[in-house]
């Protein structure tokens, strides 16, 4: 499976975001993460939909990859992909219906995903695996960025590896938090392939320099 990097703009400068998207795709990005937060499933706030089609509309084409903490959920999904997102993962404890919420994202047009909180069991994704492109293991607790890599989290990633692969079903394994230059290679060979980092990129010096390291960590050798 095709290795993707996506540098969450929750750690972005917002007074320049633009700029600052623009900077991380000619840096070698490959999606750009979009941490919604509603200060009710997640105690931090942060961004929304009109701030999605201001990036669209500034001319960003790689895709957007909204990551909802939020609840409820399904009115956001209708308002992300009217602005333009490409992908949209939720936490199933945050809306009533995960298989509403699942085909919603799709008749939108959207890649759909799971996202899964370091206690969420893999079991929630019984039942709508067949449903769904992506899976999103939390190895943080959500809500702030520059948090440090829960290490029982490879555990998780290999176990869901396993699932997806004993399916013969295509999906990605989407990784985020406290993912950095060192440890992405585990994480890849743990099962992921779709790396969020947010603070291991816009707290670096030189953006294309991280990414560059990043992805010679998990290119096959
Ligand atoms: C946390 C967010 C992450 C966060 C990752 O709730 O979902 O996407 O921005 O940031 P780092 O890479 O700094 O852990
Ligand atoms: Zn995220």
């Amino acid at each position: 499976m095709k290795n993707f990097i996506a540098p969450s703009i929750l750690s972005a400068n917002f007074a320049e975001l633009g700029k600052e998207v623009d900077s991380v795709i000619s840096a070698g990005a490959d999606i750009i993460h979009f941490d919604v937060m509603d200060n009710h499933y997640v105690p931090n706030l942060t961004i929304g939909p009109q701030v999605c089609k201001s990036l669209v509309d500034y001319g960003v084409k790689k895709p957007i990859d909204v990551h909802l903490m939020t609840s409820p959920v399904d009115e956001l999904i209708t308002q992300f992909s009217d602005a333009g997102a490409s992908m949209i993962s939720f936490h199933p404890e945050a809306t009533q219906h995960v298989d509403r919420s699942i085909e919603l994202i799709k008749n939108n047009g959207c890649k759909a995903g799971i996202a899964l909180n370091p206690a969420s069991p893999l079991s929630l994704l019984d039942h709508i695996l067949e449903k769904i492109d992506f899976i999103l293991i939390m190895s943080v607790n959500p809500g702030y960025g520059g948090q440090k890599f829960i290490a029982n989290s490879l555990e998780k990633i290999k176990k869901c590896k396993e699932i997806i692969s004993n399916s013969g079903l295509d999906i990605e394994i989407e990784v985020d938090g406290g993912i950095g230059i060192n440890n992405i290679k585990t994480i890849k060979e743990s099962g992921a392939n779709i790396f969020v980092a947010g603070s291991a990129i816009f707290n670096s010096d030189n953006y294309e320099d991280t990414i560059k390291k990043m992805k010679q960590e998990i290119s096959a050798e």
